[in-house]
This record gives structure tokens, sequence and C-alpha cells, in this order.
């Protein structure tokens, strides 16, 4: 049996296509239904739902043989226990910063102040600000960065920008990209051992399904 987690919501549905092209069809609809485990009409292959950013924990201890996952979620967690063999170029957005429309970004950075900085991703955050030598203090947040600025939290945010959409309702402006972001294929490295050809016929067939 080879297990593959995704994530309800953007994931799930932009990895369905990638698995009809190879062959593979989930046979219960995660929205409508309340299954963890569901069944695909392969009998050696099953989907598991996760939280997004569960990914990467299943397929790192073998609780999941792949996964997809943002490069976000997969820079935050580390890639140990993992390779990672394709960009599927789905669920494609960016990571910036962001401040309200009426903050001086570019006079607070050439002013040498610290900032305060809140996101959900310190990793990527620290590193994009100490390669900029920006003295920030980070502020870890689970959801809803856009409100930090908007509350007095925080002077910028982090976060992934896809339309600009919930950015401009906010009264938020993006000042800095940090980077591209689109979703990965990881495979368990223990995995790609034990269970080889299987793995092998799977991950090429998403690299056949990938849009380019
Ligand atoms: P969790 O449930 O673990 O908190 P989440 O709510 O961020 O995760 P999703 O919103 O489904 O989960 O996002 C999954 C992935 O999709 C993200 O890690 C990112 O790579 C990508 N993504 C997030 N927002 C967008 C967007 N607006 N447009 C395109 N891709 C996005
Ligand atoms: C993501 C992200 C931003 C938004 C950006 O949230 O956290 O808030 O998309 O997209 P936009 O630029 O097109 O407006 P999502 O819609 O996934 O909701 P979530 O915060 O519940 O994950």
């Amino acid at each position: 049996m080879i297990t593959l987690a995704l994530s309800k919501g953007r994931i799930f549905e932009e990895t369905l296509p990638l698995l009809k092209a190879a062959g593979i069809e989930v046979l219960d609809n995660p929205e409508t239904s309340r299954k963890l485990i569901l069944a695909t009409n392969s009998p050696e292959v099953q989907v598991v739902l996760v939280r997004a950013s569960d990914v990467p924990t299943y397929v790192q201890y073998g609780g999941a043989d792949l996964g997809v996952a943002g490069r976000d979620v997969l820079i935050e967690h580390g890639l140990d226990g993992m390779y990672q063999p394709l960009d599927l170029n789905i669920a494609r957005c960016r990571m910036s910063v962001a401040v309200r429309d009426d903050f001086d970004y570019a006079a607070a950075i050439k002013q040498g102040s610290r900032i305060r900085v809140a996101t959900k991703y310190t990793q990527i955050a620290r590193q994009h600000f100490s390669d900029k030598g920006v003295h920030v203090d980070l502020i870890k947040l689970y959801g809803s960065m856009e409100l930090a600025p908007l509350t007095g939290l925080a002077d910028a945010i982090v976060d992934l920008v896809s339309t600009g959409n919930t950015l401009k309702a906010n009264h938020l402006v993006e000042v800095e990209k940090v980077m591209e972001i689109s979703s990965r294929l990881v495979v368990n490295q223990a995995a790609l051992k034990l269970k080889r050809e299987p793995l092998r016929r799977m991950i090429d067939a998403f690299a056949s399904a990938t849009p380019k």
C-alpha cells in the first residue's frame, strides 16, 4: 500500500488532476465526508488528509510514503528524512512583506529602526531580514496575519500573497517579495528504498502530469 498525504482545500483540489493523469481517482469527497483515510480506484494507493503544516511530519516519520506541501511549509519544517523530487507547480503564490498603507517602510529600514514583524513563517522571515541586514523582532502568529499591523501588534507582516485582495481589503501594501511559492512532492527516504518500484512509477506519473 502507498499512502499519500494531502491537505484539504487547494492542495487536495489542485493535486486531483495530477492523480487523475496518473490514473488514480479518489473515491471520497473530503468536503462532504468526515473520513480521514480516502480510498482510491487503485487498491494499492490511499490518501490521508492532514493539516497543510503536518504533511512534512507525516512524510518524515513514514506516516505517509509521500505528500504534497507548499515550499513555505517545507522550509519552515526542514527536509529531514525526506526527498523532494518534484516542483508540482500548483498552489502558486508568493511570500511577501506587507505593511499598512500609511507606514513608511523604506524610511524605517533606512533609519535602521528595529521593526516588529508578525508572521506564521518565522524561519523564512528571519532569513530574509538577516540577509538584508534589517533588525527585526519576530512575533509568531498562526493565522490572520493581516490583522497585526491594523491593531498595532506589529509594523509589518510576512505572509502569502496571491491576488493581493486580502492585503487590499485590509489597507495593507506589499513592500518586498521574499520568494515565489509552489507546492512540492516529498517522499519518505526509507519508503523510496523499500517500495522503490511503485513509488518511482508514481513520481514519474506526477512528473508527466505537472503543469510546466
Ligand atoms: P494549516 O491548515 O496547516 O494552517 P493553511 O491554512 O496555510 O495550513 P492552505 O490555506 O490550504 O493551508 O494552504 C496550503 C498551501 O497552499 C500553503 O502552504 C501555500 O503553499 C499555498 N497557498 C496558501 N495560500 C495561497 C493562495 N492564496 N494562493 C495560492 N496558494 C496558496
Ligand atoms: C492565504 C494567505 C492570505 C491569502 C492571500 O489565506 O494566508 O491571507 O491567502 O491570497 P490573496 O492575495 O489572493 O488574497 P487563505 O485564503 O488560504 O486562508 P487561510 O488563512 O485560512 O489559510
